[in-house]
């Protein structure tokens, strides 16, 4: 079964002169961590907008497992990502009122779906900063938190609840070698564990030899801005 299946999909923003997003046909097989890379501004936060359903294409179809993303509504698009995606956004999008400990539990409080499968949701939200070397930082503030402290919360994030999909924008670009060496430990150690499947995107070309396969995004979009 395909995690991800793209058929006929453009997208562009009103302010486009031509299509940002514009794929053929193109797959990721479920269980897959697959590495997208491409040049600033080719278009890939979109595609992966486009995934999470916080972007809605203006024609083809968007397929993430068996849910047709295209046929839902926005509140219906909100809801199956609460409940099936796990995202780190190149922005991390942190919530600034919530400590770090809430920012990783309020994935959980978004989505009963989530939270009923995690058994001891303060326990599994300790292991994860654990493993990211957050342990610290659990009642901080994620306002006074670094760049990179910022990265390792949302992916503490995007990982809690057991997503079916991961979707990771450069979650890595403000990581020392240390750092990038444990956030990818984890990601692979939990997906694989889950059996999810990743669609990761970076710069840094010396990570793509640790996924299954790299796309380039000029490989499967013919969209030009
Ligand atoms: N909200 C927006 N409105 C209009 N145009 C946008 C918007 N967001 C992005 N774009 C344009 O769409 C194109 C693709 O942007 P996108 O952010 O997807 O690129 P990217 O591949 O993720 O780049 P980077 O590697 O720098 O993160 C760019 O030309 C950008 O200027
Ligand atoms: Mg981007």
């Amino acid at each position: 079964m395909a995690a991800i299946l793209l058929k006929n999909l453009q997208f562009k923003y009103p302010s486009s002169k031509t299509w940002v997003v514009d794929i053929k046909d193109w797959q990721v097989p479920a269980g897959e961590m697959c590495f997208l890379s491409g040049p600033s501004g080719c278009g890939k936060s979109t595609l992966l907008e486009i995934l999470a359903g916080i972007q809605k294409e203006q024609a083809g179809e968007v397929w993430i497992g068996t849910t047709e993303m295209s046929r839902l509504s926005p509140q219906e698009r909100d809801r199956f990502r609460a409940d099936h995606l796990g995202y780190v956004f190149q922005s991390f999008n942190l919530i600034p009122y919530l400590n770090v400990f809430e920012n990783v539990q309020l994935a959980l409080e978004m989505s009963p779906h989530k939270k009923q499968k995690v058994a001891s949701p303060r326990a599994k939200i300790d292991e994860l900063l654990r493993s990211l070397g957050m342990s610290d930082f659990r009642d901080r503030a994620v306002t006074e938190l670094s760049i990179g402290q910022q990265q390792r919360v949302a992916l503490a994030r995007a990982l809690i609840g057991e997503p079916e999909l991961i979707l990771a924008d450069e979650p890595t670009s403000a990581l020392d070698y240390d750092h990038r060496e444990k956030f990818l430990q984890l990601l692979f150690q939990e997906a694989r564990k889950l059996k999810s499947t990743v669609l990761f995107v970076s710069h840094d070309r010396t990570l793509e030899k640790l996924f299954d396969r790299t796309v380039a995004f000029s490989e499967i979009s013919k969209g030009r801005t």
